[in-house]
């Protein structure tokens, strides 16, 4: 779940880019953050992975403070940004290994996972090269893939 409480953020000040936002997202909801430019939508979403901090308030990630707690908060989600900074000189196995590591997954676990998520998305044959060489879209499925490795 994720909880956003009372948050407000100001880059200029006297100028609150978001002011006083709450916020519930319950487990299992698919929620769509829509709004105009300049809405505040990034500005929310860099708050919510702890890229920015809230001026007041603060959001619970299944109830860990992404502010006060941030490393617990952040072993509970994943994040698919819309450019991603990729490690272009790994491989895809050796990427997926690297997140698995950093999110701690069991050997077992992350064996099965990787290999029944990629499977899925049909990147397996594709592990043992480089990201480099891959397109646009299966770098965007690999990250995907190590999103939801967990
Ligand atoms: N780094 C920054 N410095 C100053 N102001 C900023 C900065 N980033 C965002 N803002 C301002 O904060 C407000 C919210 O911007 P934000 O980028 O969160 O909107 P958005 O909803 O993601 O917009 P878009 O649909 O264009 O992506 C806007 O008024 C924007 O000008
Ligand atoms: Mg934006």
């Amino acid at each position: 779940m994720i909880k956003i409480e009372n948050v407000s953020k100001s880059y200029v000040k006297g100028k609150k880019s978001i002011d006083d936002l709450n916020l519930e997202i319950r487990n299992g909801e698919i929620f769509g953050f829509l709004g105009p430019n300049g809405a505040g939508k990034t500005t929310t979403i860099k708050m919510i992975t702890g890229i920015l901090n809230p001026d007041e308030g603060d959001i619970l990630i299944d109830g860990k403070s992404i502010t006060k707690e941030p490393l617990e908060a952040k072993k509970q989600f994943g994040f698919v940004p819309d450019s991603p900074d990729m490690f272009l000189k790994l491989k895809g196995i050796e990427y997926l290994n690297f997140l698995a590591d950093i999110y701690e997954v069991p050997n077992d676990v992350r064996k099965e996972r990787i290999e029944s998520l990629t499977k899925k998305f049909e990147i397996y044959d594709d592990l043992n090269s480089e990201i480099e060489s891959y397109s646009h879209g299966m770098r965007q499925k690999i990250v995907i893939c190590r999103s939801i490795i967990k």
